[in-house]
Parts: structure tokens; C-alpha cells; sequence
């Protein structure tokens, strides 16, 4: 019978790739609930006019990749291609906000985006997502910046790039647009992308997010926003950038990023990764000062982040993850018993690892514990069954093997 294969652009996790993916989330639980946040768990289904109002008509994400589909009723319904409109939602539901009041909340789980697949690029991918509402200051935003440094940092990912650039408001933005337009016609409008001929008007930011390389290379000398910010934009941007140095967090101005979707205002930011592959974007966020009441909620600002967890993966050294803390090795049949009771009392302290049932060849089963990628081998054979001890041996350190008191051992855990 021919078999049911899973969907392209699905992945299937299994333990060693899973591993990264809970130790990932332990680790963002710890982080971010040092810094006030709190857990939502929302929906994966939306409805579509959700993500249609907030990340925009225009951009790749809602007029090329969504999965939607109508349900049994014929209402347009879709897998959620991001976490910020549906956080959104369940802030505006929820009626929690007063003036004055923050709001502070993380999520995690499967996205979706009809994405051509490859390297770091799925149709189900995953983020970890965090938001602010009700903080429009510029220490918020400098603030999700640099708790999302120290998540990176503290898996062990320092080889990364911080882009930052602020995307102007209301006030600032219309003036922006117009001289896009009129650097637009300037250049021959046939030479542009047909879905760019359309957006040059209506939404002619988005024609610098565009991945067609001709386009690419006419928006080369386009203006750029950071020469258009209105005085409180400006000074919005100087206090990110005065908290991100006095904090050495080192970050290149990228006055060229627009972010692929349409909420933002202000403050924008992209953490990149050039050890991946060509999707090197592992985080993005930003400020999004008027979504929240676009969804029929107060005036109240938001910002945040996601970061991609595929992309993170792919720079975590997986063996050291995986890596249990022992192998029991039991070199004598005789030892068998009390090497199971053994690997019973470690487990219980909290350590890991896995005991070879019976007894075996020395060589064989060193050869196993460095299989295991054990940190220590510990060796029960009949002399130490007799004399109540275990024989550790370090795997990795420089430290010669020793013999010692079993209960000690356990003791000293
Ligand atoms: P985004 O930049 O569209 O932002 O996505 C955030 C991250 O999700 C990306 O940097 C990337 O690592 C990952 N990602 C996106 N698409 C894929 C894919 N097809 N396969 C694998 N990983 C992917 C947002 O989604 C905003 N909601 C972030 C935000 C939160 N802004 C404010 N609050």
C-alpha cells in the first residue's frame, strides 16, 4: 500500500531535533520571566480578516503565504502565519487595559506560511514570541532588545548581528512616502516587478522589502527614512540607541529594513545570522504603536519580537544538549542487580543516563559510554560490588579515574 507522506514544508521532530526545541523554551521561559513577562497561549486558527487587517493586503505574508480556508460554515479561516496579531486580539478581547497600565506577554508555537521550502525556511516553523502593550517609550523597545541579546547569549549564540532602524510614525511617514514615490518615477516604472508597479503608490515601502533583484537594485539609491524622522522620532531612536550602548550591545544601523509586515512604526530590529544558509534572520521585531487600536482595542502601543526557533536550531550544538550526565557500566553479570538499584538512586537525584543491563568486555562497554557522550563513565565490576564502591571516570577532564564509597558518591550529588 503506497504510503502517507507528511506535508512539503512539515517537519517531523524527533528526539535529538526536539530536544533543542524544549531546551529552547526552558531556557526563553527563565529569561523572559526575569524581566516581567507572562505566559498566552492563543489560538492557532484565526480568522482571516485578522491578519488581513493587521500585517497588511500588500505584503508576501498575507497576499502570497497564508494557509486559509474556508470552514464548514464558508467563513475564511487561517493558520496563523505569526503570533503578534493573534497576541493582539486576545489583549483587545480580554479588556484588561486601562491608560497607564503594562502588559507584558510571551508565546510560543507553530506558524504557518506557504513559503517555498529549504534551508531554515518551513511552512511550519516556530517562533518564540513576546509583546508589551501600553510602554511607548523608547526603553521598552531598547529593553526587548537586549533581553533577547541575553536569550541568544545564554544559548550560547554570540555570533550574531543586531540591524536596527526606525521606521518613523504617523506624523513623520507620509512626507517618507511621498519622496519614495516621487524617487519611483524617477526610474522607469516598466522596469519595476508587476506586484511593485502596484505597491509604489499605495504602499511604496514595501517596494524596498522586495526579493525580485531587479527591484533590489533600483531601490539602491532610494531615500532612506532615518533622513525624514520627525523630532520625537529622532529622539525615540537616540534614547534606543544611547540604552543598547551604554549597555555595549554592539548593533549596525540599517536604514534600508523595513520589516515584511505592515505594523510597524518607530523602532525595528532584526537579529541575522550568516552561519545558516541564505535565511539568516533568526529574530525580528519591533514597535506597533496604532495595531491595537486598528483591532478595535484602546490607543494603546505595543511592541515586541519573534525569534525563529528552526534558525536557532540550526546554530545549537546538539550532542552537547543531548549529553547525560552518566553511563553505569557493569563489567561483572554479578554486578548486574545492584547496578540497576545504582542508576535507580541517580536518577532520583536528578541526573540522567542509562546503565547497561548486564556485564560486558571493558572494551566494549567504554565503547558505549563514548557512544553515549556520557560525561562520566561509572564502573561497577565484582571488586566493587564487594567493597561497596563505584569507579568514576571522567570523560572529558583531564582527571585520572577514582574509586569511591558508593553512598559517599550518591552523598555527594
Ligand atoms: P518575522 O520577521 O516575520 O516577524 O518573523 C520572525 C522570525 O520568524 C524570523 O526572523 C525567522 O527567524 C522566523 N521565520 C519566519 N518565517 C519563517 C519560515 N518560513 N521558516 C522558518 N522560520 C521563519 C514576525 O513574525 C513578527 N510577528 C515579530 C514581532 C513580534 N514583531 C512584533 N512583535
Amino acid at each position: 500500500m503506497a504510503k502517507v507522506q507528511k506535508i512539503k514544508g512539515f517537519a517531523d521532530l524527533f528526539p535529538e531535533e526536539a530536544a533543542k526545541f524544549t531546551y529552547m523554551e526552558a531556557k526563553a521561559r527563565e529569561v523572559f520571566s526575569r524581566y516581567g513577562f507572562g505566559e498566552l497561549r492563543t489560538p492557532i486558527l484565526e480568522k482571516t480578516e485578522l491578519f488581513q487587517k493587521s500585517i497588511g493586503e500588500d505584503t508576501d505574508v498575507v497576499g502570497k503565504e497564508m494557509f486559509s480556508f474556508p470552514d464548514r460554515k464558508n467563513r475564511s479561516l487561517t493558520m496563523r502565519p505569526e503570533a503578534t496579531a493573534g497576541v493582539v486580539r486576545a489583549f483587545v478581547e480580554s479588556k484588561t487595559h486601562q491608560p497607564g497600565k503594562i502588559s507584558k506577554f510571551f508565546t510560543f508555537g507553530p506558524m504557518f506560511r506557504y513559503e517555498r521550502p529549504q534551508k531554515g525556511r518551513q511552512r511550519q516553523f516556530h517562533q518564540l514570541d513576546v509583546e508589551i502593550f501600553g510602554a511607548p517609550e523608547a526603553q521598552a523597545d531598547a529593553e526587548l532588545i537586549l533581553m533577547l541579546r541575553s536569550f541568544l547569549n545564554e544559548l550560547g549564540l554570540t555570533k550574531l548581528t543586531i540591524e536596527l532602524n526606525s521606521l518613523g510614525c504617523h506624523e513623520c511617514r507620509p512626507a517618507y512616502k511621498q519622496a519614495l514615490i516621487d524617487y519611483y518615477k524617477s526610474k522607469d516604472k516598466e522596469n519595476f516587478c508587476e506586484d511593485c508597479r502596484r505597491r509604489m503608490e499605495t504602499n511604496p515601502l514595501r517596494v524596498l522589502d522586495c526579493k525580485v533583484p531587479t527591484c533590489k537594485e533600483l531601490v539602491q539609491d532610494a531615500p532612506v527614512i532615518t533622513d525624514h524622522l520627525c523630532p520625537e522620532c529622532e529622539t525615540h531612536f537616540a534614547d534606543v540607541r544611547a540604552i543598547l550602548d551604554g549597555a555595549g550591545a554592539a548593533y549596525e544601523l540599517n536604514p534600508r529594513m523595513v520589516r515584511g509586515l505592515d505594523y510597524y512604526v518607530r523602532t525595528c530590529f532584526e537579529v541575522a545570522s550568516y552561519d545558516i544558509g541564505s535565511q539568516t534572520a533568526v529574530a525580528g521585531g519591533g514597535r506597533y504603536d496604532g495595531l491595537v487600536k486598528n483591532l478595535g482595542g484602546p490607543d494603546c502601543p505595543g511592541t515586541g519580537f519573534a525569534c525563529g526557533m528552526e534558525r536557532l536550531a540550526l546554530l545549537m550544538d546538539e550532542a552537547e544538549l543531548a549529553r547525560p550526565d552518566f553511563y553505569l557500566a557493569v563489567v561483572d553479570d554479578e554486578a548486574a542487580n545492584e547496578a540497576m538499584l545504582f542508576a535507580q538512586q541517580l536518577r532520583e537525584k536528578g541526573l540522567s543516563g542509562e546503565a547497561s543491563y548486564a556485564g560486558g568486555s571493558m572494551k566494549s562497554r567504554m565503547r558505549a559510554a563514548n557512544k553515549s557522550g556520557a560525561r562520566v563513565c561509572l564502573i561497577l565490576g565484582g571488586e566493587e560490588l564487594a567493597n561497596n564502591t563505584v569507579t568514576v571516570k571522567y570523560m572529558d577532564e583531564e582527571r585520572d579515574q577514582e574509586t569511591l564509597d558508593r553512598s559517599l558518591y550518591l552523598a555527594s550529588l
